[in-house]
């Protein structure tokens, strides 16, 4: 087992990469916590890790709001000494072409895949320096390295947590707390599911590997990033992308 008795913290984990990524660290013999906006699909990840022998506890979380934030690692403090793994999962998309982007869609988007990315680590810090060390994992996006057509936004979003991640593997690295990212390429969750089929069957051909990539693509990727065989790893921004030119 990969991650025995650790103890992990994912967000937006009721559904898609988060879902696929409790279940595996569960699995792997973590503790999970399964945070997410959505108490009904949390529960639902929870139920299943459960039934499949694991251990897990739902947890309402926004990550968008401070006090929501602590909220949920406060309640962690009556399930588990502490936190060794945080993946930040948890995203949205609100798309737009630049010009006819609202500020609320701009806002929304900065407030969860970005500010709430840095309350969370935030909130994980003093756990894991009391711990000795551990691992945070960001989820970016190969859109964060390359741009995309109508997601100023989420582009936004996803290059500042790149920033972030290689900012903070300087800061907490003396604390033995590794930070790495995860830049997913097309990936068939809900997120994708809005996109026009036109538009998802050229990334596929853009993509060497000539597929899309599936959620536990990227559970397996976080995985090793938070597994002790990543122990001299970080600051890294890991594409998981089918080897997309995009
Ligand atoms: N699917 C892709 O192709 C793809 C590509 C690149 C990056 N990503 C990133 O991977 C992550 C997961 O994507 P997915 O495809 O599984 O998405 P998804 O839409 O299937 O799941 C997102 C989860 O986040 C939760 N969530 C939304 N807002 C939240 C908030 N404020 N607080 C807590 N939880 C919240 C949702 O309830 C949901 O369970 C996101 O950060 C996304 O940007 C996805």
């Amino acid at each position: 087992m990969r991650l025995k008795d650790k103890v992990a913290l994912i967000t937006g984990a009721g559904q898609g990469i988060g879902r696929l990524t409790a279940m595996t660290f569960a699995r792997e013999g973590a503790r999970v916590v399964v945070a997410d906006i959505n108490m009904t699909s949390a529960q639902a990840t929870a139920t299943a890790i459960e039934q499949a022998d694991g251990r897990a506890k739902a947890v309402f979380l926004d990550v968008s709001r401070p006090e929501s934030v602590d909220a949920a690692f406060q309640s962690l403090s009556n399930w588990a000494d502490g936190l060794d793994i945080l993946v930040n999962n948890a995203g949205i998309t609100r798309d737009a072409r630049m010009q006819k982007m609202s500020e609320e869609q701009f806002d929304a988007v900065i407030a969860v895949n970005l500010k709430g990315v840095w309350l969370c680590a935030k909130a994980a810090v003093p756990s894991m320096v009391a711990r000795g060390g551990g691992s945070i994992i960001n989820a970016a996006s190969i859109v964060g390295l390359y741009g995309n057509f109508g997601q100023t936004n989420y582009v936004a979003a996803k290059s500042g947590v790149i920033g972030m991640t290689k900012t903070w593997a300087r800061e907490l690295g003396p604390s033995g707390i590794r930070v790495n990212a995860i830049a997913p390429g097309f990936i068939s969750t809900d997120m994708i599911a809005t996109v026009p089929e036109k538009v998802v069957e050229g990334m596929r051909e853009r993509t060497p590997l000539r597929r899309l990539g599936r959620a536990e693509d990227i559970a397996n990727a976080y995985l090793f990033l938070a597994s002790d065989e990543a122990s001299f790893i970080t600051g890294v921004v890991l594409s998981v992308d089918g080897g997309l030119l995009f």
